[in-house]
């Protein structure tokens, strides 16, 4: 492979795309992943088991040293994949950036969470394309794949690679190329794979565009084009704000139900399921949770507030989603009310803390808002059982405070007045909760078809919550 950092002069622009595209399509193109974690990682292997050599960059030496070890953090990634890459040495991770010139492709995986006034903090994008645009040479693609505000690639990435380009003569476009492909990785799911999921992408130019779907390509069996990063940047945020206004919308029915009696909503949304069209069914729950829905649509309504546009439905939806915790907690108070202990000397169990079952990622779950609701309520005795979850803390007053976590046995139920059944993981023994548990407040509805005391039971939406 060649290394022309910085000093080569320019190729023709043809050649250096046609180079890049034979690199691509020979499977001999370098292809750097920055950030290796929930995306990072499993596109690296999806390269890695294409036959690329991958370059990874995490600045957490803590990470970079256990993929080196062929230690995985990611359960979507196969453990003896990634042992097995590390060994062959067509993966390896690194903690800086000095070898990206070497990448031909460079993905950025980074996060991009949101400030305390929740407006997007796009910094770790800057820093990361700070450090690679150090290394800019001819003939690199840059393809921002982090969920962003539309306009970050052109307005946040480019100027960085161009101050970089410049004194190398290099052309955007020409001799580099810059695009943005949106994410859709859905952690846990076994259908929907890096492989057979569609992608979309846009790039700054025409042959920015070819360039980025041949190298999609290569990993991905579908590769949609739109005409520009500002349309993929908004097309992901429209995917995202549409499951955080759909979710929106039930749980406000689920409330409705409960204040109403006699309709389940679950039985609703069951019923409606049956049209073949027109109906996407989503389910009700104690809030949304994870990396992305309960952060992105603020990426779109800040930017909405610079052009003096309010964003309602982000808006009201954002507002629903956020008191479902309350409305959880309300609803526990109540379950402690007919038991015959005292609120503060209530014994809580969460039945789950990651923020959707069967994954680890507690990032942003409800059940954090849950346990602060309920401390500042009175409630002090609170712990957690979580067959994902080894370890779980939340802020209280500002505090990291880790929460005692249970084995799921008839002891550890028994042992508490109220259970909350946060998140369905498959891996529950759900009969064993309706036999033990004195007190149960079902977020989820996932005791439906378990044989229960009614009297125990209370059900997100269906008249008893
Ligand atoms: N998790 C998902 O399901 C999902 C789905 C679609 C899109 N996204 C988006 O993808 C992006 C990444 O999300 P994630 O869930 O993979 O985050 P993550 O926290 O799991 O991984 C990000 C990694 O980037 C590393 N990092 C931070 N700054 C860095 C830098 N300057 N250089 C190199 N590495 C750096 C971190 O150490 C971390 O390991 C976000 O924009 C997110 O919104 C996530």
């Amino acid at each position: 492979m060649s290394r022309m950092n910085g000093t080569a002069p320019p190729a023709p622009t043809a050649d250096v795309q046609d180079h890049l595209a034979t690199q691509l399509t020979t499977r001999t193109a370098t292809i750097g992943v920055v950030g290796l974690g929930y995306v990072g990682l499993p596109l690296a292997m999806a390269y890695a088991a294409e036959g690329y050599n991958v370059l990874g960059i995490d600045v957490s030496e803590r990470i970079v040293d256990q993929l080196n070890r062929g230690v995985n953090h990611i359960e979507d990634v196969d453990d003896e994949e990634l042992a097995q890459s590390v060994q062959q040495e067509v993966f390896r991770a690194e903690s800086t950036y000095a070898s990206i010139g070497e990448a031909d492709v460079v993905f950025i995986c980074v996060p991009t969470p949101v400030t305390q006034h929740k407006d997007p903090d796009t910094a770790y994008i800057e820093q990361a394309t700070e450090a690679i645009a150090q290394h800019l040479r001819p003939g690199q693609l840059l393809i921002l794949k982090s969920t962003t505000y539309p306009d970050t690639t052109e307005g946040v990435v480019q100027p960085i690679l161009e101050a970089a380009a410049a004194p190398q003569g290099l052309t955007l476009g020409e001799d580099y190329f810059l695009a943005f492909s949106p994410e859709r990785v859905d952690p846990g799911n076994k259908e929907f794979t890096t492989a057979n999921t569609p992608v979309v992408v846009g790039g700054v130019t025409e042959a920015c565009t070819e360039v980025a779907a041949l190298a999609l390509e290569q990993i991905v069996g579908t590769v949609h084009r739109v005409s520009s990063p500002k349309v993929a940047e908004m097309e992901k945020l429209l995917e995202n704000i549409f499951r955080s206004v759909n979710i929106a919308l039930v749980n406000e029915l689920a409330q409705l139900c409960d204040r109403v009696g006699g309709i389940d909503i679950w039985e609703v949304v069951e019923a409606a399921g049956t049209k073949p069209f027109g109906f996407m069914k989503f389910t009700p729950g104690p809030g949304i949770g994870g990396h992305c829905i309960p952060i992105d649509p603020y990426y779109l309504s800040w930017l909405a507030r610079k052009y003096d546009f309010e964003t309602s439905f982000i808006t009201l939806a954002a507002r629903i989603n956020e008191e479902m915790p309350f409305y959880v907690a309300d609803a526990v108070m109540r379950a402690v009310a007919h038991s015959p202990v005292a609120l503060k000397d209530a014994r809580v169990l969460l039945l789950g803390v990651s923020f959707k079952p069967n994954v680890a990622d507690t990032r942003h779950s409800p059940a954090e808002r849950v346990v602060q609701v309920l401390r500042k309520r009175g409630v002090t005795h609170i712990s957690y059982t979580d067959p994902h979850v080894s370890e779980y803390s939340v802020t209280v007053n500002g505090t990291r405070e880790p929460l005692p976590g249970h084995p799921l046995t008839a002891e550890t139920l028994a042992d508490h007045d109220v259970a909350i059944l946060l998140t369905n993981h498959a891996a529950f023994d759900y009969e064993m909760i309706a036999a033990h548990a004195p007190m149960i407040v079902d977020t989820r509805n996932a005791l439906r078809d378990i044989p229960c005391d009614e009297e125990k039971l209370v059900v997100l939406g269906s008249g008893s919550f």
